[in-house]
């Protein structure tokens, strides 16, 4: 049986249990709109702890556009049941207040790597997930945390932040979970239209086929994408786009080019 708990005071006595008990946990955060990406991270957890926690919670803090929030997805019913199928021992479902009880005055704050590529075309959407994650981070008191490697920049930045601050919880990366297609798995693809959906994967094939990104930056946008960047940067290769107004990100190892 999975559990859900409403408030973080109610996990923190459950954790605390734990912890004299001598269990290990691994941490799962998540917006909700669960796929395949995200029952993998939580199957990593479940293989490397003895109890894992889910979170689900879509952090205002970190949509600079206010559409994007309203139009984000919210199934926290189907959530749940994909979560009992998984065995997912608990998930945390907080809600605004209770997460930020500061009324927003405070942030983590990044100077470098958030300010470019998503960070340039989302201001300030580093700032409100780095703040969220090191809340829940501190809320879960976690052994391992799992990030899907989709999310590279956030992926980097949350690494950044936990060393940056002696966090003790191990920031674990999984490998990005695709499409028979090669499109990779993200609560946004239920919003593409149908045609853009068949034209969608070009992007990922375009990312690990142009010899340099300015290549794949031409061919995206012959194909019809708004290209938002491409750009190789510590031996990856990371791109946002958009299609009929549905934003895509992905990223693939410089190593993989054939
Ligand atoms: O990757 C996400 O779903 C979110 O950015 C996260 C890490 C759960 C913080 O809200």
């Amino acid at each position: 049986m999975t559990a859900v708990l409403e408030s973080p005071s109610l996990w923190r006595r459950e954790r605390l249990a734990q912890i004299r008990a001598g269990l290990t946990l691994g941490f799962v955060p998540t917006m909700g709109a669960l796929h395949e990406g995200h029952l993998s991270l939580v199957r990593r957890s479940r293989a490397e702890n003895d109890r894992t926690l889910v979170s689900i919670f879509v952090n205002p803090t970190q949509f600079d556009d206010p559409a994007d929030l309203a139009q984000y997805p919210r199934t926290l019913q189907h959530d749940l049941t994909l979560l009992e199928g998984e065995g997912a021992e608990f998930v945390l479902v907080p809600d605004q207040t209770q997460l930020y009880e500061d009324a927003f005055r405070y942030r983590v704050t990044e100077s470098e790597l958030s300010r470019v590529m998503e960070g340039a075309h989302r201001p300030g959407h580093f700032d409100g997930v780095l703040t969220v994650v090191l809340k829940l981070l501190q809320i879960a008191s976690a052994e391992r945390a799992y990030f899907g490697e989709k999310d590279w920049q956030q992926l980097s930045l949350v690494r950044g932040m936990a060393a940056a601050f002696f966090l003790p919880t191990a920031v674990i990366g999984c490998a990005t979970v695709r499409e028979p297609d090669g499109l990779a798995l993200s609560s946004r693809n239920r919003r593409l239209r149908p045609s853009d959906r068949r034209k969608a994967p070009q992007f990922y094939r375009a990312l690990s086929t142009s010899p340099t990104p300015e290549g794949a930056a031409r061919a995206l946008c012959a194909a019809g994408f708004t290209v938002d960047y491409v750009e190789d940067r510590d031996g990856r290769r990371l791109g946002a786009v958009r299609l009929g107004g549905v934003r895509l990100i992905d990223n693939v190892p410089l190593g993989d080019r054939p």
